[in-house]
C-alpha cells in the first residue's frame, strides 16, 4: 500500500496524502498583500492534488521581509487577502498552511530576477551586529525590548493567520533568517542569556514557539522548519538539531521540517537526490518527533521509499511542483495508487 497516498492526521487536521507543497516565495506581493498571482498559483497546486500547501515565507514585521515583494502579515490589513487565499486553497482540495518568517540580517533585498542584492532601505535586526556578506548591511543587535517586539510580532501573526483561516503554521527557523541566526554559533555572538551555550542560543526560538502556542489553538498543528546543519565546522549541526527537536516537542511542535544551510555565504553543500533526508531520519529516530523530508525529492518512487523506510512522515516538494502542478496525479499513476481516498473524490 502506498504511504505517499495515505492520509495523515495532525491534531484535528487530516491531510489526504503525504505530499506537501514546500513554502516558496513568489516575489509577487504588493506591500505584503496577496495579489492575483497568489490566488492562481497556490490553488493550482491544490487542484493538482497536494494534501497541504505551506504558503511562502510571510513576514511578521515589515523590517523582516526578504524581498520587498514578500507576503506580509504584520498588519490587520493583510488578513483579507490571506483569507481569500486560504479559502481558495481549501476549496481546491488542500489544507491551507502558512510559513511565518522574519528575515533578520538578510532582510530587504531585491527579488532574484532583479539581482537579489540588499537594497539598504533600513537597518535590519539580528542577534549580533555581523553583516551577512560584503556589501550587506551591518544589522542592529536586538536588545530586550527588541526581542519582546519580535516575539509579540510572531504571536500577533499567528492570531492573524488563524483569523485568515489557515489550519497549520510553520515557523521559519532555517536558511540564515532571524530565528536560525540565533541558533547558529556562526551568527550569534551574544554574551547574554540568548548567546553562548546551545541552551542559550535555543532560548529565543523556543520563546517564540511558546508565544505562538499560547494563541494558536491546541487542535491545530504547529511546525518548525530548521536548517539541520550549517554544513560548516563549528556551526550548527545535526546533534544540535536533535537537541532542539526534543525541546520543540515539549512545547507543542508537531513536526520538524528538515532543511539545511543558509547561515553564511560560500558554503559547499553536497547537493544530490534526497540529500537532506538523513536529517529528517535522524531527528525522527532520536526523538520520535514527526519529520518532513525536503530537497531534491522529485520522483514518486523515491518519495515513497523515504516514507516506507520510516525516514520521514511527509514529503515536501519545492521546484518540481513549480514545474508540474499535477505531480501528485502522475505519482499516483506511477505508484498504482488512488490520488486520494475515496471520501476526497470530487465529481470530475
Ligand atoms: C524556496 N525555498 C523556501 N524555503 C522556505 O522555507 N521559505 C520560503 O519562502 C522559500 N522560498 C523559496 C522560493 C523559491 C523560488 C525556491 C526555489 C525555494 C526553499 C524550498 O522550500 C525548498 O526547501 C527547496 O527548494 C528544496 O526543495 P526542492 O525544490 O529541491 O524540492
Amino acid at each position: 500500500m502506498s504511504l505517499l497516498f495515505s492520509p495523515l492526521k495532525l491534531r484535528s487536521v487530516t491531510l489526504k496524502n503525504r505530499i506537501v507543497m514546500s513554502p516558496m516565495c513568489q516575489y509577487s506581493g504588493q506591500e505584503g498583500h496577496v495579489t492575483e498571482w497568489h490566488l492562481l498559483h497556490y490553488p493550482t497546486r491544490a487542484v493538482g492534488g497536494v494534501g497541504l500547501i505551506v504558503v511562502e515565507a510571510t513576514a511578521v514585521e515589515a523590517r523582516g521581509v526578504i524581498s520587498l515583494e514578500d507576503l506580509g502579515i504584520w498588519s490587520d490589513a493583510h488578513v483579507a487577502g490571506l483569507q481569500a487565499l486560504a479559502r481558495r486553497i481549501r476549496e481546491a482540495g488542500a489544507v491551507p498552511g502558512i510559513q511565518l518568517a522574519h528575515a533578520g540580517r538578510k532582510a530587504g533585498t531585491a527579488s532574484p530576477w532583479q539581482g537579489g542584492k540588499p537594497l539598504h532601505r533600513w537597518t535590519p535586526v539580528a542577534p549580533s551586529p555581523l553583516a551577512f556578506h560584503e556589501g550587506w548591511p551591518v544589522p542592529e543587535e536586538l536588545d530586550a525590548a527588541g526581542l519582546d517586539e519580535v516575539r509579540r510580532a510572531f504571536q500577533q501573526a499567528a492570531r492573524r493567520a488563524l483569523s485568515a483561516g489557515f489550519e497549520l503554521i510553520e515557523l521559519h527557523m532555517a536558511h540564515g533568517y532571524l530565528l536560525h541566526s540565533f541558533l547558529s554559533p556562526l551568527t550569534n555572538r551574544r554574551s547574554d542569556r540568548y548567546g553562548g551555550s546551545r541552551e542559550n542560543r535555543m532560548r529565543f526560538g523556543l520563546e517564540v514557539v511558546e508565544a505562538v502556542r499560547e494563541v494558536w489553538p491546541e487542535d491545530l498543528p504547529l511546525w518548525v522548519r530548521v536548517s539541520a546543519s550549517d554544513w560548516v565546522e563549528g556551526g550548527w549541526d545535526i546533534t544540535d538539531t536533535v537537541a532542539f527537536a526534543a525541546e520543540l516537542q515539549k512545547r507543542g511542535v508537531d513536526l520538524l521540517d528538515c532543511s539545511s544551510g543558509g547561515a553564511i555565504p560560500g558554503v559547499k553543500i553536497p547537493l544530490g537526490p534526497g540529500y537532506q533526508v538523513p536529517f529528517a531520519a535522524q531527528v525522527r529516530l532520536s526523538t520520535g518527533l514527526s519529520t518532513g523530508a525536503v530537497g531534491l525529492l522529485t520522483e514518486p518512487l523515491q518519495a515513497e521509499a523515504v516514507l516506507q523506510a520510516n525516514q520521514a512522515d511527509l514529503i515536501l516538494l519545492g521546484r518540481v511542483l513549480l514545474r508540474d502542478p499535477y505531480w501528485p496525479y502522475r505519482a499516483a499513476q506511477a505508484l498504482g495508487a488512488r490520488a486520494w481516498p475515496v471520501q476526497y473524490e470530487r465529481a470530475f
